[in-house]
């Protein structure tokens, strides 16, 4: 039998990358929230995904706002996935970092590693979580670098383990 615990510890067998959530809240605030359930879906029209589970605040303000960001972490910006990966009450500590605004109107992580702007073009609710397709409106990347990632729930460095 497939239980919650044996298909949690199963699918931490997939090592994914990190990024940031972000989107804009019912007061206008930027919101961001961690996920490394972002992919790619197709290159024509360039649509990515990201799986939001029902209980986040991300899932609301989201589907209110029609548009999200996707930012992908640089190795050296764990202290921020961790940070985001808590419930707002619970953000405290002297944690930096600071937006931009794209032309659709998402929040951008400054100093990510890339930044897709996306509209939402679709969801499919399914059990406990949504999956927003976003239609990337806009791509900024900075310089190379290694991208934080995340496999068997931990934080991982293929480098340095
Ligand atoms: C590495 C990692 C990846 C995560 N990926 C997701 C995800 O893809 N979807 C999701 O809904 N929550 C994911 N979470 C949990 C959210 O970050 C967490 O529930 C957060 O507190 C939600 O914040 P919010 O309530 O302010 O939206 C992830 C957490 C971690 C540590």
């Amino acid at each position: 039998m497939v239980t919650k615990e044996s298909f949690r510890a199963a699918v931490a067998h997939f090592a994914t990358g990190v990024t940031i959530i972000t989107t804009i809240d019912d007061e206008g605030v930027p919101h961001a929230m961690t996920a490394n359930s972002f992919t790619s879906v197709c290159l024509e029209p360039p649509v990515v995904l990201v799986c939001v589970a029902h209980g986040t605040h991300t899932h609301g303000y989201l589907e209110r706002a029609g548009r999200y960001g996707v930012n992908i972490l640089r190795q050296e910006q764990e202290e921020l996935g961790v940070y985001f990966a808590k419930r707002p009450e619970d953000r405290v500590g002297d944690v930096d970092y600071s937006y931009g605004t794209s032309d659709g109107g998402a929040p951008s992580l400054d100093n990510a590693m890339v930044f897709f702007d996306c509209k939402v073009v679709g969801s499919h609710v399914y059990g406990d979580h949504t999956i927003f397709l976003g239609e990337v409106e806009e791509i900024r990347q900075n310089d190379a670098s290694t991208p934080l990632m995340f496999y068997r729930s931990r934080w991982y460095n293929p480098a340095t383990e």
